[in-house]
């Protein structure tokens, strides 16, 4: 199986490039090597790798800054994904995509299942909904997993962001009415290999699929794990509400999405929140206690 993989120096990127080799032969691509903005290098790329496998994971992810950029966020999250599907379907490549849970407004009071009707409340979300859209026009054999609230030990990422501000500040104010479940590019990665080696095995579904961490908190609560992990003096960490911290775009209150398709369909299921982010954390904490005994 030949397998590309798109934005290899992003967090799920990073990871697919460790996790998919087992699977067969990966060419990992960043954006200096494939870029989206431009549809015949998408082309060229793929008429010479010829691959069976296509892994999207570059995307526009500045979430607030693309209320500015619109252009170049629906380049990237809209117009990209459907050329990719057009050439996925030209050489009858699988192609998996990734898209958010940002496409739904957070007004309904359940997690959301697949089915329930988008309405984005950003620029960020409408290009990742037209991508969505894009892909499944294509008719090209697809896959595409909605996850949330990604994080990983490397990138840019709100656990790296309380633990660099944790150092600084006595106090954090974190906003306490998203809810959601934060989702580690390790465990996206992870799930993406197995349902990669599900489809090698002959599993044919295709179509949306949630993909998230079990478990739900909210962005204070999830400051609150990783500060409470942290060596004293810790800061406080207060709870505000979302009117209290206002950023360029919209996003939903609720944030949380239904699994059960993808567990049903694939048999995969992530693991708690909480416990993947404590894992996430040991693996850094022992990673900076490595540096210092190097020093
Ligand atoms: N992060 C989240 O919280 C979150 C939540 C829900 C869904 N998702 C989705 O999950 C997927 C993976 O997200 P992630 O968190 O791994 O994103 P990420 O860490 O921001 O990585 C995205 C990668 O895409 C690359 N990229 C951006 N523009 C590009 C272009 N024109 N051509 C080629 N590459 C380009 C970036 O490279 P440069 O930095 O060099 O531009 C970056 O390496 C995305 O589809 C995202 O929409 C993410």
């Amino acid at each position: 199986m030949r397998i590309l993989i798109t934005g290899r120096r992003g967090q799920v990127g990073w990871e697919l490039a460790r996790a998919l080799p087992s699977l067969g032969e990966v060419t990992a691509l960043g954006h200096d090597g494939l870029d989206l903005a431009d549809a015949g290098d998408i082309r060229a790329k793929i008429s010479a790798l010829r691959p069976d496998v296509i892994v999207n994971a570059a995307a526009y992810t500045a979430v607030g800054r693309a209320e500015s950029e619109p252009d170049l966020a629906h380049a990237v999250n809209a117009r990209a994904p459907g050329v990719l599907a057009e050439e996925a379907a030209r050489c009858d490549a699988l192609l998996v995509h990734y898209s958010t849970d940002y496409v739904f407004d957070g007004t309904k009071t359940s997690p959301y299942v697949e089915d329930d009707a988008p309405n984005p409340l950003s620029v960020y979300g409408r290009s990742k909904l037209a991508g969505e859209r894009a892909v499944q026009a294509s008719g090209c054999r697809h896959i595409i997993l909605r996850t949330a609230w990604v994080y990983a030990a490397r990138g840019k990422n709100f656990l790296l962001t309380i633990l660099r501000l944790a150092a600084e500040r006595p106090e954090l104010r974190v906003v306490d009415d998203q809810f959601g479940a934060p989702t580690s590019a390790p465990s996206i990665a992870g799930a993406t290999a197995a349902i990669l080696d599900a489809v090698a095995r002959g599993n044919g579904a295709q179509g949306v699929f949630h993909l998230a961490a079990a478990g739900r908190t909210t962005w204070h609560g999830f400051a609150t794990l990783v500060v409470g992990g942290m060596p004293p003096p810790r800061p406080i960490v207060l709870a505000i509400p979302s009117s209290e911290y206002p950023t360029a775009a919209r996003r939903p209150g609720n944030s949380c999405l239904d699994t059960t398709r993808l567990s049903a369909t694939f048999g995969i299921r992530l693991r708690d929140w909480r416990e993947e982010a404590q894992r996430v954390l040991t693996d850094l904490h022992a990673t900076a206690t490595l540096d210092h005994h190097e020093r």
